[in-house]
């Protein structure tokens, strides 16, 4: 067993925002279309053609915020096809996943419905790339204004009198590849002028999110910000995947990897907190006061598809290493709160990184969900810094931290902890320091398993849950915790 320290102080006016544990639907694969949105045969229960059992599990995780509808997707899709008599609605091809047809049946009324029902704020993508400035403009209209014009009114006609207030708005998608091949001055020249086209409505001022880097692409942020003025928008999006072997011809399978590539993902994984630090310091640059929110609304980790699955569905299975992955990340996001304030996994239910899979009526949790559940206590909560010195996973002549940590104080004064030990066999114990914070007790929940290749099938769906964790305790004014191999801890101090 190794040894770690921690030193958790109180001494910070930042807020870890909810948005960062918001979420990506698209339409690809069975994310919408056998996701959410079922055939009316299916033998769930359903509103409309809403699947509940999905959007109950989905409620207690409490999502802030659900992107829609894509990606890529969302730069050929024409709002206009999904609304009206669904019967009389186009059909369209998805060049993007599959070569679908996509039958507009779940268009900007299903989705809102979906968002009422979960909860959540909607975040929209319109489409840039193929779109124009007078479409977007229409459907902000469309959602928001409560006037009499045609556009509005047409809204009212097809069941919803009140406007539905709807302030996230990405003004485009991957602008740099799939929505539309720009150069970041381009694209700063477009976002500038589709942002002069989308309105404020009353109770709904607009929080417009500029498309952003790929990846390492620090020159687009540069640009970015250089050229479109801070007060014109309330964010810049981030995305990067965790591409297991790093070569998406080959990204590596869901299920089955060795330790060695389990060492290379987490390599991968841990790559985010120099994107975040990075980017963030080029956003300094031009924003010191940090208006604009660094909005990563896209990320997870990416495998090869499941055998004999349509690679252009993206379905993946998800394990235990993925669960470590996502808190990882979770982790990097609440640590730069002062910066990272949004963020959406890809993708939800059955595609990349998700939640949920589904097959028919069947459904199961992953271990990523739990992640979720376990760390919805940071929404909104303090932000508490710490200094932490933990030893390293060492894999030959390569070492990563093994340890990473996030902690927040709730409006009740509740503290929790989220800890992470990426090492898959040394328990790591770690000594806690907590500078003026006072407490009494400590409860805990751990998410771990036998090995990081576990996963949770149909057949046994609750093989990965959650477990409520006795391995802390008070000594003193100390705290203990033994935090075992391959393991994701949250505990709370009361
Ligand atoms: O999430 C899958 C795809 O990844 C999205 O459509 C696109 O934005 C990104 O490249």
């Amino acid at each position: 067993q190794e040894t770690a320290s921690l030193a958790i102080s109180n001494d910070s006016k930042l807020t870890i925002s909810k948005y960062i544990y918001g979420q990506f639907a698209e339409h690809l694969g069975h994310g919408i279309y056998g996701g959410f949105w079922v055939d009316k045969s299916l033998p769930v229960e359903k509103q409309d053609r809403i699947r509940l059992d999905v959007v109950n599990a989905l409620k207690k995780i409490k999502i802030p915020s659900l992107r829609w509808p894509g990606g890529c997707f969302a730069d050929e899709y024409h709002w206009r096809d999904g609304i009206g008599p669904r019967e009389q609605r186009p059909k369209m091809v998805n060049t993007n996943w599959g070569g679908t047809t996509e039958d507009n049946s779940f268009g900007t009324h299903e989705f809102l419905e979906l968002c009422t029902l979960l909860g959540t704020e909607p975040y929209f993508a319109a489409n840039v790339g193929s779109g124009t400035v007078e479409e977007m403009s229409k459907w902000i209209e469309y959602v928001n204004s409560n006037s009499t014009s045609t556009i509005a009114e047409l809204r009212k006609q097809n069941g919803h009198p009140d406007p539905y207030k709807v302030t996230f708005w990405g003004i485009g998608n991957e602008s740099w590849g799939c929505g539309g091949n720009m150069t970041p001055e381009f694209y700063s020249d477009e976002f500038k002028r589709y942002a002069s086209f989308a309105k404020n409505y009353p109770g709904a001022p607009l929080k417009k999110i500029a498309s952003g880097p790929n990846s390492d692409d620090y020159n687009w942020t540069e640009v970015i910000m250089k050229n479109i003025p801070e007060w014109d928008m309330w964010g810049i999006s981030l995305h990067y995947y965790t591409v297991p072997t790093g070569d998406w011809g080959h990204k590596g399978s869901a299920t089955k990897f060795t330790e060695a590539e389990y060492f290379e993902t987490m390599v991968k994984c841990l790559k985010m907190e120099e994107l975040v630090t990075k980017h963030a310091a080029i956003m300094d640059k031009y924003d010191p006061k940090k208006h604009v929110a660094l909005v990563v609304d896209e990320w997870g980790v990416w495998t090869d598809v499941e055998p004999g699955t349509n690679p252009g569905f993206l379905y993946q299975q998800n394990s235990m290493r993925d669960a470590l992955i996502a808190a990882t990340n979770l982790n990097i996001f609440n640590n730069h709160c002062d910066r990272v304030r949004g963020a959406a996994l890809a993708q939800t239910i059955n595609v990349l990184q998700s939640l949920i899979l589904t097959d028919k009526e069947k459904m199961l949790l992953t271990p990523t969900y739990h992640i979720f559940d376990m760390y919805k206590v940071h929404q909104d909560a303090k932000y508490l810094p710490m200094q932490l010195t933990a030893p390293d996973y060492v894999s030959g002549d390569r070492k990563i931290p093994a340890v990473n940590v996030s902690a927040s104080q709730d409006a009740a004064g509740k503290v929790h902890i989220s800890l992470v030990n990426l090492d898959p066999t040394k328990n790591i114990s770690i000594s806690t320091g907590l500078k003026d914070i006072k407490w009494k007790t400590v409860t805990g929940q751990i998410l771990t398993s036998k090995n990081i290749t576990d996963i949770n099938t149909f057949d046994q769906p609750n093989k990965i849950s959650l477990q409520s964790f006795k391995g802390a305790k008070k000594d003193g004014d100390n705290l203990v915790v033994v935090l075992p191999a391959k393991s994701v801890v949250t505990l709370e101090l009361f």
